[in-house]
């Protein structure tokens, strides 16, 4: 187990910047998620953690040595792929047993050691199979489990579920979870799925264009999103975004409607106004929507609806019964509304 510091880190590819200077401090044992869109540098951060691409700027420390000039194989980590990488001529004992291999170990110790990470996986009756013979799920699993063995001081996880189904992606999802529980070996997981980063990490580092948007505990990042980026990204369905300004006491978005605003919001002024969908509520003395969209999904209904000519989705935990033309009257609440800088989407 060990720290790892990772202190305005730069990547170019020749003359395209990469990453712009990232910073993040992760303690012993935490489970940290990088998470952004699709092109954003995550991988690349990840892979120079690992030693697969060389460092153009900053320094990464892990378990307090620095370890810019250090070989992948001398850095103590195991890295589990999106595409898991196992060796489909050999058995899912000589996939774990791999690494030992090649290390020169002893039968007795990578009997000893496969059979470990097998019980903790329960791969155990998998062992004789090939990987052809084995579901996504338990392919996944065997990866795990080639890292597992290597008892390393950080595990780095690279979009490890994005092949498997939803079910088994929430199921693998708290297997990893439980599993860092019962090792607490220091993780950096990359996702772009932002449901995923809630769900799994003890600190969330949110990047955009090779820069980092925010860090924070997951709540935090849902409660006090820093600016319009975290805000639309963080939360599912997204945030609701209305650009407007605040006026007598109220936030005036597109088209009209005078919608209340937050505690200690300021008394003018250009902003955009976030309102998760869920934090609406049904009120006779709300604002005037139009229902567009009356979407039931069991659990709750979701209403896309128009007030004024803003565009916006509602999420009720009660059934609605409104169809299309209908007249909802809707309030967010106030106390959950965030503000935003117009100009430069910053929180206010
Ligand atoms: N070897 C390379 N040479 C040049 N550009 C590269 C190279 N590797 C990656 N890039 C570029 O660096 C940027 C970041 O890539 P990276 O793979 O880190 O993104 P990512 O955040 O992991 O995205 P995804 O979610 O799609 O996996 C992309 O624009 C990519 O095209
Ligand atoms: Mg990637």
């Amino acid at each position: 187990m060990a720290t790892v510091d990772i202190r305005d880190v730069r990547k170019a590819f020749g003359s395209t910047k990469i990453l712009h200077g990232v910073s993040v401090g992760i303690e012993d044992g935490q489970f940290v998620v990088l998470v952004g869109p699709s092109g954003c540098g995550k991988s690349t951060l990840l892979r120079m953690l690992a030693g697969l691409e060389n460092i153009t700027g900053g320094e990464i420390s892990i378990g307090g040595r620095v370890v810019n000039n250090v070989a992948p194989k001398d850095r103590d980590i195991a890295m589990v792929f999106q595409n898991y990488a196992l060796y489909p001529h050999m058995t899912v004992f000589q996939n774990m047993a791999f690494s030992m291999k090649l290390a020169g170990a002893p039968k007795e110790v990578m009997e000893r050691e496969v059979q470990k990470a097998a019980k903790i996986l329960g791969l155990e009756q998998l062992l004789l199979r090939f990987p052809r013979q084995l579901s996504g799920g338990q392919r996944q699993r065997v990866a795990m489990g080639r890292a597992i063995v290597r008892n390393p001081q950080v595990f780095l996880f690279d979009e490890p579920l994005s092949n498997l189904d939803a079910k088994l992606r929430v199921q693998m999802r708290s297997e990893i979870r439980e599993l860092h529980q019962r090792l607490k070996v220091t993780t950096v997981y990359v996702t772009h799925d932002q449901i995923e980063a809630m769900t799994m990490a003890d600190l969330i580092v949110v990047m955009n264009h090779g820069r980092i948007e925010q860090a924070g505990a997951p709540l935090e990042l849902y409660d006090r999103p820093a600016n319009v980026f975290v805000a639309g990204f963080i939360g599912s369905p997204a945030m609701n975004m209305l650009e407007g300004r605040i006026e007598g006491g109220a936030f005036h978005g597109p088209g009209g409607g005078a919608w209340p605003l937050p505690p200690g919001a300021p008394a003018s002024g250009e902003v955009i106004y976030g309102i998760r969908p869920e934090h609406f509520r049904l009120d006779p003395d709300g604002l005037k929507a139009t229902v567009h969209v009356v979407e039931p999904t069991g659990s709750e209904t979701q209403v896309v609806m128009h007030i004024g000519e803003a565009h916006v989705l509602g999420a009720f935990r009660e059934r609605v019964s409104a169809r299309a033309g209908d007249i909802l009257p809707v309030s967010p609440d106030p106390a959950l509304v965030h503000l935003f800088d117009r100009q430069s989407g910053q929180r206010i």
